[in-house]
């Protein structure tokens, strides 16, 4: 059963408003860690229902998760007696190397991560480059030397194609600060560029025709411009008897864009 925390949600929101400049005490740590444990109990939860059917999240729950992270320094953790069978071992050492891992995470041997990525739950394949400050989040693929830039946060379950399969297939490039969408895939040797934000769901091969609506309906292919917003869509035929997925540019990146796709400072 939910119950109601009021002490506790005090203590939180003090610790939230005043974190930058007070000294953390080990009641802070505590509190902090008393949240979650009612969290991972059941006791609390992030967001509650309304009578009406309407969702709210508990903001001071939400506080207590992100304070946890401004709390927590990362440290070795094991993830069970995890053993495979294959030909390229996984990396490790994260620490040293400044990259925080969440289990299980997986980066083969071959791939580069810079300092600073964040790896969520996702595998990296080898070849692949991730660079400083990105993050890859929970069940997101990046591909056989796929190339992501700096910045960059791929969602949750996104794909990033590799060259491995098909054969002739080229590297899928991601430059510094892209926005991939949950669930978005990019395949084929297609480049986004710089600042580009794709929607989630939005799937990308060599074929995908773009149409940009801010340039008189351009169509091109296999590239998004530098801060495209870039959403599914689909483009009639000529003949009237049927439409084709296409990937269609809104516009460019505005404040809401910023807005929607930040990433979260304290989660890092
Ligand atoms: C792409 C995204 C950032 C756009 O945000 P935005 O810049 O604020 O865009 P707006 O809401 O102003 O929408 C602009 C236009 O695009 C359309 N649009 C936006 N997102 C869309 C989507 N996902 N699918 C279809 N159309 C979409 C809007 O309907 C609007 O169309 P209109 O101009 O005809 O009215 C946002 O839709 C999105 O996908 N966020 C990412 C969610 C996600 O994957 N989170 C990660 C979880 S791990």
């Amino acid at each position: 059963m939910v119950v109601m925390h009021e002490e506790l949600r005090h203590t939180v929101d003090y610790i939230w408003e005043n974190h930058q400049r007070k000294t953390i005490t080990d009641a802070d740590h505590h509190a902090v860690h008393r949240a979650l444990e009612l969290l991972t109990a059941g006791e609390l939860r992030a967001a509650v229902r309304g009578n009406d059917g309407t969702w709210r999240a508990v903001e001071w729950v939400k506080r207590a998760v992100l304070l946890h992270f401004r709390l927590t320094p990362s440290r070795p953790l094991e993830a069970g007696a995890l053993h495979f069978y294959d030909k390229v071992p996984l990396q490790d050492g994260w620490g040293e190397k400044g990259v925080r891992v969440v289990p299980p995470g997986a980066v083969r041997h071959g791939a580069h991560i810079c300092r600073g990525v964040v790896l969520m739950p996702c595998f990296v394949n080898i070849g692949a480059w991730v660079g400083a400050g990105t993050m890859v989040d929970t069940w997101a693929t990046v591909g056989s030397c796929a190339q992501i830039g700096e910045r960059c946060h791929i969602s949750g379950g996104a794909g990033i194609g590799g060259v491995m399969e098909p054969i002739q297939a080229t590297p899928v490039i991601i430059e510094d600060d892209v926005f991939i969408g949950a669930r978005a895939e990019v395949a084929e040797g297609c480049v986004v560029r710089k600042g580009a934000v794709l929607a989630m769901g939005c799937f990308l091969s060599a074929s995908t025709k773009v149409m940009d609506v801010t340039k008189g309906n351009a169509i091109s292919h296999g590239e998004i411009p530098e801060g495209a917003v870039v959403v599914p869509g689909s483009i009639p035929a000529a003949d009237g008897t049927h439409s084709t997925y296409a990937l269609i540019i809104k516009k460019y990146r505005d404040e809401s864009t910023d807005a929607r796709t930040a990433l979260n400072s304290l989660l890092r």
